[in-house]
């Protein structure tokens, strides 16, 4: 029996049109674009401005850019899956709601939450229900609303985050092109240095948690920064290992988009020249779980079918890892 692969055959992405620049953030916080530039490499991202609209709005626009360009009919997914950290509500699905906004009728869905490596992650379930068998077109929307969780007068954080969606359909492929390994890995003592405090089971909203800003995204850079720059190139360098990959064999790196310094760290790690790794994060800034299909859609024009892609990430918990994947199709 042909062993079934799982294959990303199409991407599609959103972002909304407002632009916050860092001329824009200098005259709401205490910092400078030379400062954000060299410190993260971001120059401006997007954010959704309308108050009526949340996750989902992102998240339907993306679904609908793939099912537009790849004439699918959305009644034939079986399933979608919203990678999200800013999920509409707290309790009811937002995966649903994106699905039947979509047409997806037939599918069941739910959200997935790992933070910025909620894509990731998000790939091993979808491949793993093609693999099996079990399902045959899984569409896997990364989406998250950033701007509904940050303080605009923190620094530390809102120079960072921006808005966005992207999307990628998983199909089964029986010419060995698609998900071909995964190293992930967590680690629970991340939960205090990236969190949002309240809101959850562990501190409900009250007046005092709305009073002491605890329903914001609160990071200690300087520490999740050194778990990203060992843990992301860690993960990259044992796929490669594993999967006996030369610098030479690799095509394209994708790693997600938190800061320049934890990319070019993860490149060097693997010997990577700058011309093989996806960047967009002065476009876009750190999007949480859209930033490896903003990444696929941005640069789908230049992949060809059997192009070697190395994804890595880390995010929020700890997660991190880091999947190796071929190209399935040319466009
Ligand atoms: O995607 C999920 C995972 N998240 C990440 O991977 C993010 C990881 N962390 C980072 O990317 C970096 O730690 C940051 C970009 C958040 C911060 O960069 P840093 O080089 O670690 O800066 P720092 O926090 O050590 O601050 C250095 C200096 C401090 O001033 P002093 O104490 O040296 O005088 C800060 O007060 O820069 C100051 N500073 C700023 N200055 C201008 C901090 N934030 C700003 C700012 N503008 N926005």
């Amino acid at each position: 029996m042909t062993k079934l692969l799982a294959a990303i055959t199409g991407v599609g992405s959103y972002v909304p049109d407002f632009v916050l620049t860092n001329a824009l953030l200098e005259t709401m916080v205490d910092t400078n674009d030379e400062w954000i530039t060299s410190r993260t490499g971001i120059k401006e991202r997007r954010i959704l401005k309308d108050p009526d609209k949340a996750t989902s709005y992102l998240a339907i626009q993306a679904a609908k850019d793939l099912i537009e360009k790849q004439q699918l009919d959305p009644q034939t997914i079986d399933l979608v899956l919203v990678a999200t950290a800013t999920p509409d509500l707290l309790v009811a699905s937002t995966a649903a709601y994106v699905a039947s906004e979509i047409g997806a009728t037939n599918a069941f869905s739910y959200d997935l939450q790992a933070a910025c490596s909620s894509f990731l992650y998000g790939m091993s379930t979808a491949a793993a229900y093609i693999e099996a068998g079990r399902y045959k077109k899984v569409l896997l929307i990364g989406a998250d609303k950033m701007s509904s969780i940050i303080d605009y007068q923190d620094r530390a954080t809102c120079i960072i985050f921006g808005d966005g969606a992207g999307a990628a359909l998983f199909e089964p492929n029986t010419e060995g092109l698609g998900l071909q390994d995964e190293y992930l890995r967590s680690d629970g003592i991340g939960r205090n240095f990236l969190k949002m405090e309240a809101g959850g089971s562990m501190l409900p909203a009250s007046i005092e948690t709305v009073k002491n800003k605890q329903h914001h995204v609160y990071q200690d850079g300087k520490t999740v920064f050194k778990f990203a720059v060992s843990n992301m190139a860690d993960a990259a360098a044992q796929i490669m290992e594993r999967n006996s990959l030369g610098k030479e064999d690799v095509d394209w790196l994708v790693p997600h988009q938190a800061n320049n310094r934890i990319i070019e760290a993860t490149a060097n790690r693997m010997n990577l020249e700058s011309t093989k790794v996806m960047n967009n994060i002065a476009k876009y800034g750190n999007t949480t779980s859209a930033t490896l299909p903003l990444l696929l859609a941005d640069y789908e024009s230049q992949l060809k079918k059997g192009d070697k892609l190395v994804f890595a990430a880390f995010g929020g918990g700890f997660t991190w890892g880091s999947i190796y994947l071929t190209w399935a199709y040319n466009n």
